[in-house]
């Protein structure tokens, strides 16, 4: 049917939408091991850049899982069309106007790269939340470490599934080394000339 299918152009832009706003829009995507602390700093980094007038959105796998992909489990091919739908509505946020953040687990290397191809390399900041299994197995802020380890969830990422880290993220935060202001501080300072409009 997708043949039958022709794309309509709407005359207020992407660049009049940004215009509007006075920001540049793009996706700021947070990966690593849950309970990493992805959805944490990307709540405080979201915090920084609504005081300072920036329209955002952020996207978190826990939340998304409860509502538009309540479909899917955690079986590879289910990962990856979590990923897919996720870079396909933040590309439509992208198209908005909006600074998306996103926090997702998101442990295929390919699948990361395919967002980059759905929104544009340009418009995609990579952050790294490096913390390590045993740090995360301690914190075990939500007991899913402890059901995987009794074996009452399968394919935990870590545990019983994989985690591919990414070799060359924009930003690494190391939780374990750094404290949360410092890394907020960091992601805050790499965001803040991409906000610029190139067009002003
Ligand atoms: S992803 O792998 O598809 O990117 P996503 O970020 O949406 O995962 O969801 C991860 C969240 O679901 C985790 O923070 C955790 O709370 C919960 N979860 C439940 N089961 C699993 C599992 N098997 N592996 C990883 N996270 C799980």
């Amino acid at each position: 049917m997708k043949k039958n299918i022709i794309r309509h152009t709407y005359q207020v832009s992407v660049t009049n939408r940004r215009k509007a706003n006075k920001h540049n829009s793009f996706l700021i995507w947070f990966t690593g091991l849950s309970g990493s602390g992805k959805s944490t700093i990307a709540n405080l980094v979201e915090q920084v850049l609504h005081k300072r007038g920036i329209k955002t959105y952020t996207l978190d796998g826990d939340n998304i899982r409860k509502g538009i992909n309540n479909d899917l489990t955690f079986s590879p091919q289910d990962r990856t069309e979590n990923i897919r739908r996720i870079a396909e509505i933040a590309n439509l946020m992208i198209d908005a106007g909006l600074v998306v953040l996103a926090a997702f687990v998101s442990p295929y290397k390919k699948d990361r790269e395919n967002i980059k191809k759905t929104v544009k390399d340009v418009n995609f900041v990579e952050i790294y939340i490096n913390t390590s299994i045993e740090e995360c197995e301690r914190r075990d802020v939500k007991g899913l470490y402890k059901k995987a380890k009794a074996g009452e969830i399968k394919n935990m990422t870590g545990v019983s599934a994989p985690y591919e880290a990414p070799k060359t993220p924009d930003i690494e935060i190391k939780t374990e080394e750094e404290s949360i202001e410092d890394s907020v501080t960091k992601i805050i300072d790499f965001i803040t000339p991409k906000l610029k409009l190139s067009y002003e």
